[in-house]
């Protein structure tokens, strides 16, 4: 695996079915030594506990993610912030955090971040990446989808976000959800320049 210098990422994980793509990512970018700004939403924490059990509650999510992926996690940080925190420091464009990941983000907070509403720090902190034209990648998950949200996510992209659903592909041939998982943090790490080998390379 590629050791990158230190690299300061935001994380926003919201409460869209899929906390295990949110978990198997800020592994990933914990084990390249990343700094993450961290921050969970109320209903990403209930997403934590009710698809991967109460060890993967917020407060717990160290000891969960070592237990899961590895000691290589501990390579990283983070900080882990309150979404009702608007005085954190990704709610400036002053903040050095190179770039933004929200995985899987709600059609709540898409809806938020589409129109600049800045409700709560996962919504600021993505405007900022905007506003600052830094790379927001968004992980929308649901189905099938209304207009209002295909809109949100065309006026996301407008705005420069990455518009990256929680789709993984199946030429992998994933044998656990895991392996599923390896697919879209793979992307996501890939989309922020890091290499990975979460998952094989087509090779035609
Ligand atoms: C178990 C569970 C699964 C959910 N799955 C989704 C989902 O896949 N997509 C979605 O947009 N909302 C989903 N929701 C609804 C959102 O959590 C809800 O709209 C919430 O207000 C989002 O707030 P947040 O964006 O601040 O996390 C789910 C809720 C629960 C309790």
């Amino acid at each position: 695996m590629t050791k990158h210098a230190t690299r300061s990422i935001a994380v926003a994980v919201t409460g869209a079915s899929g906390a295990i793509y949110a978990t198997r990512t800020i592994a990933a970018m914990l084990e390249r030594g990343c700094h993450l700004e961290l921050v969970i939403s109320d209903y990403g924490r209930r997403l934590l506990r009710d698809e991967l059990g109460d060890t993967a509650a917020a407060d717990k999510l160290l000891d969960f993610l070592v237990a899961k992926y590895g000691e290589g996690v501990r390579q990283g940080t983070f900080a882990l912030h309150s979404n009702r925190d608007l005085g954190a420091k990704i709610a400036s464009g002053s903040q050095n955090c190179e770039g933004m990941v929200v995985v899987p983000c709600s059609m709540k907070t898409l809806a938020g971040i589409a129109n600049g509403l800045s409700r709560n720090l996962v919504e600021r902190a993505a405007d900022v990446m905007l506003k600052e034209r830094r790379p927001l990648i968004i992980v929308p998950r649901e189905t099938p989808m209304s207009l209002p949200q295909l809109r949100n996510m065309v006026l996301c992209a407008e705005s420069g976000a990455m518009i990256m659903p929680a789709m993984p592909a199946f030429y992998q041939m994933p044998k656990t959800l895991d392996d599923l998982a390896d697919f879209i943090a793979g992307k996501i790490l890939a989309a922020l320049g890091f290499s990975h080998e979460l998952y094989p390379s087509w090779e035609g």
